[in-house]
């Protein structure tokens, strides 16, 4: 007997992952190899915070707080909100999948700039919903006028990814705020803030005055990049209480386990030493940008920990031989063309030595295919 699988399996876009086929994330980790393809932190998470994860391992024969009641009360404090208005989640991935899950259904439209986070095509996939992908405008930015054009009567949910995966493009709280005001209140507006930490525009916690007026918005935030822990995958909305209560009917009941719960209360407890390390990275980013441009490179205006880097004209044709030699130096970068983007490459930026390492290989790579 051949099993059936349901109709919705065979368009559910597989994730290609970062780090090499055959190779484990402990095996990059133990090498030389340089993993830019998952705009991860180079710096491993703080000591302090690996002493928790060592502290939480020996209750390990215990379920994790289900409500992550420590975690959820922390953030509130952060952010100067009710507990109530927090989900947290295994990764910021989980929630959108528990908004698609709660929110779509055949029939349903949803809307989202493209290219943009790789995930965001499972959601409609998983829901049949219909998707509406609007072109990112000149200068690799949403089209937010464009998105709001395609808002329908049938519209559940609309993403906006700021800054943008993979442009890196941003997009300031001002021309936020006018988007969601003119959203009809029946949408769901889901602002995936992955990488807010690394924008130099705006206060960061900016967008998050909008949500007093705003019952339809649902601001996504994510440990994995700015803090170091995408190995535990902790992810959290910032939303209504009606959008945390179907987040937590829908998710796995104890998704968010407890070695993940006790190291992101701890990163909370050290703001200051973390936001160097993102810091750090916006340094490495002017440095980085100033590196591509010396190699007549151009770039979209990132304000992420990451570059959005055009090969040219000619880029998707030379695209697959840049990665490859850039693969034979040793370092992994992302394509564009798995991303929605062929001819641009995507490269998060490593420690100053990676970086160096990543831009000698690379000018190598245009000078034999450029
Ligand atoms: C835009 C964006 N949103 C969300 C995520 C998910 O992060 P996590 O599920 O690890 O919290 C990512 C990760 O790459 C991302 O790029």
């Amino acid at each position: 007997m051949t099993v059936r699988f349901n109709s919705r399996l065979a368009s559910i876009p597989g994730y290609t992952p970062g780090v090499p086929k055959g190779h484990s994330a402990e095996d990059v980790a133990g090498s030389d190899l340089v993993q830019l393809a998952s705009n991860e932190s180079p710096f491993p998470p703080l000591p302090e915070i690996v002493e928790a994860i060592a502290q939480a391992a020996s209750s390990m024969n215990r379920y994790p707080d289900p409500d992550a009641t420590e975690l959820r009360r922390m953030l509130a404090d952060r952010h100067e909100t009710d507990p109530a208005r927090i989900a947290v989640a295994n990764g910021s991935c989980e929630i959108l999948l528990a908004a698609a899950d709660a929110l779509l259904e055949p029939g349903a439209e949803i809307v989202y700039a493209w290219p943009a986070f790789s995930m965001y095509p499972n959601l409609a996939a998983m829901s049949g919903a219909r998707e509406i992908r609007v072109p990112l405008a000149e200068g690799e930015v949403h089209d937010l006028e464009a998105m709001l054009a395609e808002i329908t009567a049938a519209t559940q949910l609309v993403l906006v990814c700021n800054p943008n995966n993979p442009t890196g493009t941003y997009l300031p709280v001002a021309e936020i705020r006018s988007f969601v005001e003119r959203v009809p209140d029946h949408v769901t507006v889901i602002l995936d803030e992955a990488y807010i930490e690394f924008q130099q525009q705006d206060d960061p916690d900016d967008s998050i005055d909008l949500l007093a007026d705003h019952a339809n918005l649902v601001i996504l935030r994510t440990f994995s990049k700015s803090h170091s822990l995408a190995g535990l995958r902790v992810g959290y909305a910032l939303c209504s209480p009606d959008f945390r209560a179907a987040v937590d009917a829908v998710r796995q009941p104890f998704s968010v386990n407890a070695l993940a719960q006790a190291a992101a209360t701890e990163a909370l407890r050290h703001g200051d030493r973390i936001q160097r390390q993102i810091e750090s990275a916006i340094i490495e980013r002017v440095r980085v940008e100033a590196g591509f441009a010396e190699l007549g490179l151009a770039t979209a205006d990132t304000q992420a920990n990451f570059s959005w880097i055009s090969l040219g004209e000619d880029g998707a044709e030379i695209e697959d031989a840049v990665v490859g030699r850039l693969a034979e130096a040793g370092i992994i970068v992302r394509p564009g063309r798995l991303l929605g983007g062929p001819g641009w490459l995507r490269a998060s930026y490593g420690t100053a030595e990676q970086d160096d390492r990543f831009l000698a290989a690379l000018a190598e790579a245009i000078r034999e295919h450029g």
